[in-house]
């Protein structure tokens, strides 16, 4: 049976019990406790926990997952994978254990066959009702069914959230998959026992500090490896040899150098073959590889796969060639990788390319470290040079280790490790404030006690509402007055909350008896909005009604910046590929800025073509509307979906003209030539392959263009030139510059050249050598050079010392000519010498050497030091 067969076969077998099929989410979860989307119920969270609720009590979906924590042993085995999909049906409050266990044995042995005797279960230790279902209703002989601990048989999403005990049903592969130790059975690490179905019973929530509580209905979530049922029912030894991966092996068996038959071989190709899977998943989803959070993890993917690549002996770019057979073998049933293609085969390309440069770079870097750490006789790489190899080069911690290894050498591996904590909790804390705008107390406040807010702030600013809650702190509040600082739910509002990058409204609502000035606009989980502010006239009380009134002006330049934002969309896509995808976006007042993806920086003529067609199409007054419909509709019209966001059954599409369509909560104008005109006022980097414009529209496009002007004038005006010609004026300005210049080094040469003429004809002779002590007037060490070069060509034996002063700091050069130098005279030790005098120090060769010091008073003195020194050097030279 292929798998597409299994997942169908799935599906409509709890079709037929009266499950929605729902499609699989994001890898990139809607839930900033959550990294990626590990498990089938991710997209449920809210529904078990009963924060809002499910349109069906039964649901059963096919999803793409990532798992990390099996990272290091995937290849080392048969079975584990970090992406895999996962078949599961899901009851919020409606069915419970006796179905779910009674349905997944039929499905398994007769819906797929599987022989009964094959399969093993596990229970969680004290669940005496599965236990009971399983023996007495399913009929498992009682010596079938383990009873396992917490660790195997409660299952968790993370360290919070909806948990429960679960059970396990297992298929015995035989015992040719064992590790033939006699005490080989269920629970063991080996190959034999294959863990396919998990059946949750998901009956409790647990607390940051560990605790569980009961949650208010019993859910039910199960899930079972797409991969693992497929390699049963496909009579397959090894989950890489089923019908989605086989195709990928056998390209990485195309490109690889046969190096031996060694098990190290399966290895490399098995955790390539399951890495690129996940990277190209990860990159159709919208993770964009990085330093942090899960842009690392898909770096660290693309990485271990190269390192395992050139362990095989491939030493050209691989990679994206493999990520178009991923391509192909998915793209049936996964649409997005075959719309994404060209981008993710381009991430995948320019991250493997840097990643050869990065190795080729730390190499050099770490060959330093290493010979340096030789000479010193030391053998531990410390634990900073590690995590700067890591941090800033990109160099894999693991090589860095096994290059040391094989040098003899360790890595301070607990020292390193330190820094990555470190590292990490800075991180986490950027991730989590930008999320949890409101502390958890106040939500588990509100959360059940007040019903979504409905905005109506599309056309209306203004809004007859009712005050259902006022919030302070963490507190819920009946009054406040003047001067209190305020969180304000209302039953309605006009306010749009901060949401897709826009931000939120400021303005005012009025009570019958006071006055609150909001300053900003949140939205909370579950569709509750918050208006932020503060009481400015008398109090306002729980329960009364009030006028809700946004800030007009200010929410006029925000729809201006943000269909702003989709003509720069749709303009860029234009201009610069279609690959283009927004990675960010935001929507201020003053000005909006838009995040990208693209591989290079747009250059100066793309900036201004972009720049005139969106301002073309802002002038030719095209209409703006906005209308809700099914995503299945928006997405056969072609609407642009944010990359990763998630969308429900019905979105709201946004579509200016007839040439852009996107799907969009936000504010907008009705017409493009309401934004007045648009100017681009920069383009910057921000990470690989990431790119950033920001741009002013309207009122602030004008000032920005005033200011502009203002400079133009002040600069026509200094220069007494019309603005036409300033560009040729200031071309002929520089160009003279550059003249006067090279006059300037002349005369300056001449000039030197003539005191060094006179240092010679006035110098003293000591046999037939002229020493030259002076110190030279306005002059510096660059200077002194030049003199010590001059006298050297000019005279036939010499020794010379010379001495500066320029910023307020003294400077010292002794040299001398050749035939001194061979005599044995050395300028370094006359150097040593003196520089004490000045309060400095310095160094260089017999031939040359120069010192700094602090203290120019005494340059004079130890000039007269050096000539003293130089004339004893010659003459006792001389004298043998
Ligand atoms: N959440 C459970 C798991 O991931 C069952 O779906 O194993």
């Amino acid at each position: 049976m292929k798998s597409k067969e299994i997942r169908e076969k799935y599906l409509y077998y709890f079709k037929a019990k009266k499950h929605k099929i729902y499609p699989s989410s994001s890898l990139i979860p809607d839930d900033p406790t959550l990294l990626l989307t590990a498990a089938g119920m991710v997209q449920f969270k809210p529904y078990f926990l009963g924060l809002s609720k499910p349109k069906a009590g039964r649901i059963t979906t096919v999803q793409k997952c990532v798992r990390t924590s099996d990272i290091d042993i995937v290849g080392t085995t048969t079975r584990h994978l970090t992406f895999f999909e996962m078949l599961g049906n899901f009851s919020f409050g409606d069915y419970y254990k006796k179905e779910a266990i009674g349905w997944a044995w039929e499905l398994l042995t007769e819906g797929f066959g599987l022989e009964k005797e094959k399969l093993w279960i596990t229970i969680y230790k004290d669940d005496k009702e599965a236990f009971e279902i399983w023996k007495n209703s399913i009929g498992v002989p009682e010596g079938k069914i383990v009873r396992m601990g917490e660790e195997d048989n409660f299952w968790k999403a993370g360290s919070t959230g909806p948990c429960g005990p679960c059970s396990e049903i297992l298929y015995d592969l035989g015992e040719e998959f064992g590790c033939n130790d006699p005490k080989c059975s269920v629970g063991c690490d080996c190959n034999r026992f294959l863990e396919v179905w998990n059946l949750v019973f998901m009956e409790m929530d647990r607390d940051e500090d560990g605790s569980c509580k009961k949650l208010p209905q019993k859910n039910i979530d199960t899930g079972m490896g797409l991969e693992r049922i497929a390699l049963i029912l496909q009579g397959k030894n090894d989950i890489f040899e089923i019908d989605i991966m086989a195709p990928i092996i056998k390209e990485i068996d195309k490109l690889k150098i046969e190096i031996d038959k060694s098990k190290k071989e399966e290895i490399s190709k098995r955790v390539i073959c399951d890495h690129i899977r996940a990277v190209t998943f990860l990159i159709s989803d919208g993770v964009i590889p990085s330093n942090e959070s899960r842009g690392y993890v898909l770096r660290r993917l693309i990485r271990r796969a190269i390192r395992h690549g050139k362990l095989i002996g491939i030493d050209k770019p691989f990679l994206s060639g493999l990520g178009e057979s991923v391509i192909k073998t998915m793209e049936a049933t996964y649409s997005d990788l075959k719309e994404n293609k060209d981008y993710i085969l381009k991430t995948i390309r320019s991250e493997e390319d840097g990643f050869n440069k990065t190795l080729s770079q730390g190499i050099q870097i770490l060959n330093k470290i290493i010979s340096d750490l030789n000479k010193k006789n030391e053998n531990i790489i410390p634990a900073e040079e590690v995590f700067n190899l890591y941090d800033t080069y990109g160099f894999p911690v693991e090589l860095t280790k096994e290059i040391a290894d094989e040098e003899g050498l360790k890595i301070d591996e607990n020292g390193f490790l330190n820094h990555m904590s470190k590292r990490k909790a800075v991180s986490k804390e950027g991730w989590e404030e930008k999320h949890f705008v409101t502390g958890k107390e106040v939500l588990k406040n509100i959360l059940g006690k007040v019903e979504e807010t409905e905005f109506i702030g599309y056309g209306e600013h203004k809004a007859q509402v009712r005050i259902l809650k006022i919030l302070k702190g963490a507190e819920i509040i009946k009054k406040a007055k003047k001067g209190e600082k305020v969180e304000i739910i209302l039953d309605k509002t006009s306010f749009y909350p901060e949401m897709g990058g826009q931000i939120g409204d400021t303005g005012k609502i009025f009570a019958k008896k006071g006055e609150v000035i909001i300053k900003d606009t949140q939205n909370l989980t579950g569709g509750i909005i918050v208006h932020r502010g503060e009481v400015i006239r008398g109090e306002i009380e729980e329960n009364m009604e009030a006028t809700a009134k946004v800030d007009r002006k200010r929410r006029r330049s925000i729809c201006s910046n943000h269909t702003a934002t989709h003509l720069l969309h749709w303009a860029l896509r234009l201009v610069a590929g279609s690959h283009i995808k927004q990675a960010g976006s935001m929507v201020g007042s003053e000005k909006f800025r838009f995040d990208f993806t693209h591989f290079q920086s747009l250059t100066e003529e793309e900036l201004k073509k972009i720049e005139n067609i969106i301002n073309l199409k802002i002038f030719d007054n095209h209409p703006v509307r906005a209308y809700e419909t099914s995503i299945e509709y928006a997405k056969e019209i072609g609407a642009i979906a944010i990359f990763g966001e998630k969308y429900g059954d019905y979105v709201r599409v946004l579509e200016i003209g007839n040439f852009s369509k996107e799907l969009c909560g936000g504010t907008h104008v009705g017409n493009t030539s309401e934004i007045g005109i648009l100017k681009i006022i920069s383009e910057t980097s921000i990470g690989s392959n990431l790119r950033r414009i920001e741009a002013v529209t309207s009122n602030s496009a004008l000032s920005h263009i005033n200011k502009e002007e203002d400079i133009l004038q002040k600069l026509s005006k200094k220069l007494k030139e019309k603005q036409i010609n300033l560009p040729k004026k200031i071309e002929t300005i520089l160009n003279e510059l550059k003249e006067k210049d090279r006059t300037i080094e002349r005369l300056k040469s001449n000039m030197i050249k003539g005191i060094a003429k006179g240092f010679a004809k006035e110098a003293d002779t000591v046999n037939k050598s002229k020493l030259i002590a002076r110190i030279v007037k306005d002059s510096n060490i660059e200077d002194l050079k030049i003199i010590s070069d001059y006298l050297k060509k000019e005279l036939k034996s010499g020794a010379f010392v010379l001495g500066a002063v320029s910023d307020d700091k003294p400077f010292l050069l002794v040299s001398a000519t050749s035939d001194l130098i061979d005599d044995g005279f050395n300028s370094k030790e006359i150097i040593s010498e003196i520089s004490g005098i000045i309060d400095g120090g310095g160094g260089g060769k017999p031939e040359l050497a120069q010192a700094g010091g602090r203290n120019g008073q005494k340059l004079q003195e130890a000039v007269e030091s050096g000539f003293q020194l130089i004339k004893k050097a010659i003459r006792s030279r001389q004298k043998r």
